[in-house]
């Protein structure tokens, strides 16, 4: 069932995600505060550093995700005729697809927490985008509903989505994506992974929560079985970041809710300084990394 808001829509499901309210009180905060944790932009998925010592995390973020399209073959004005992004965040990468792409018609966005499919209604209307692109309030596992079957998708982004999902829901999102993509469409993702079997994976800090509704860990293995069973071959597989500037970009988050004297009080950033110990210590020891992949759409 569909809904129509201001700026957006809302698709309901018919089958329950138990795990659903554990991620929207993940992103229920203000995101000034977010503003003052992850840099003025809201890029939520790490940053490239390239070597610049300079470089703020605005600046890493959007250089990591305009690498990744790069590494997709879709350089700034690419033809692209319709794309989807899953997971979208506070539409930071929206913004930025619908600025290098400015001859795409059509650019939908899926995102399960309310709060923020509302800040980013806002803001692509403010930047003058909305006409472009489309928001779905809408749980990953139900993407078969989206209005519209054509034209089918050329470009699917999930950037730190997929490690908030169950195994069950990563599964229906795939085979929708399948579904509803173009021959020879491109998947880019960015998630962190782990390398060693989950049942050997212990956190420095225990587990005694589940930090940031990222429970669900999977491994690289089990991403590629996935993308390859829902008819997808990777192209280009990377550890981007690399472990040193996803380290250096946990830690600048970190030292900014360090610094300010509400955040620490509010869970999630909490956990978000939690998570930036224990991953620092799993990229460091090698039994996770930052992936990159570039998945095509087998005809
Ligand atoms: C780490 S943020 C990603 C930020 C953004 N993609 C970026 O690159 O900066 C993860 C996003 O996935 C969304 N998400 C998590 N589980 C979801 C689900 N089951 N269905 C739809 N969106 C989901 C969250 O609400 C959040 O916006």
């Amino acid at each position: 069932m569909t809904t129509t808001n201001a700026g957006f829509d809302v698709i309901t499901g018919l089958a329950d995600d138990p795990y659903q309210s554990r991620v929207e009180a993940v992103y229920r905060d203000d995101p000034a505060m977010w503003r003052t944790a992850i840099g003025g932009d809201l890029w939520f998925q790490f940053g490239l550093y390239d070597g610049d010592d300079d470089a703020s995390l605005d600046q890493a973020g959007e250089r990591y995700f305009a690498r990744q399209l790069d590494l997709a073959g879709l350089p700034e004005g690419a033809p692209v005729g319709r794309i989807l992004d899953v997971g979208f965040g506070w539409g930071t990468t929206l913004l930025h697809m619908a600025r290098r792409y400015p001859d795409c018609p059509r650019i939908d966005g899926v995102n399960i927490s309310g709060p923020q499919v509302r800040y980013t209604a806002d803001r692509l209307a403010r930047a003058g985008v909305a006409d472009r692109v489309r928001l779905y309030q809408c749980n990953a596992q139900d993407l078969e509903q989206i209005p519209d079957r054509e034209p089918p998708y050329d470009l699917v982004v999930l950037r730190g989505s997929i490690g908030h999902l169950t195994p069950s829901t990563l599964e229906a999102a795939m085979k929708a994506i399948s579904v509803r993509t173009a021959d020879n469409a491109v998947v880019v993702i960015s998630e962190t992974l782990y390398n060693i079997p989950l049942g050997d994976y212990r956190s420095m800090i225990p587990d005694e929560v589940d930090r940031l509704a990222c429970g669900h860990r999977k491994t690289l293995a089990q991403l590629v079985e996935v993308l390859e069973r829902n008819s997808f071959a990777v192209r280009d597989l990377q550890e981007l970041p690399s472990g040193p500037e996803a380290i250096r970009w946990l830690n600048e988050i970190k030292a900014n809710i360090d610094r300010d004297d509400a955040l620490p009080g509010h869970r999630p950033f909490a956990e978000m300084r939690d998570v930036a110990v224990n991953l620092s210590a799993a990229l460091r020891a090698g039994k996770a990394s930052i992936y990159s992949v570039v998945a095509r759409r087998l005809p």
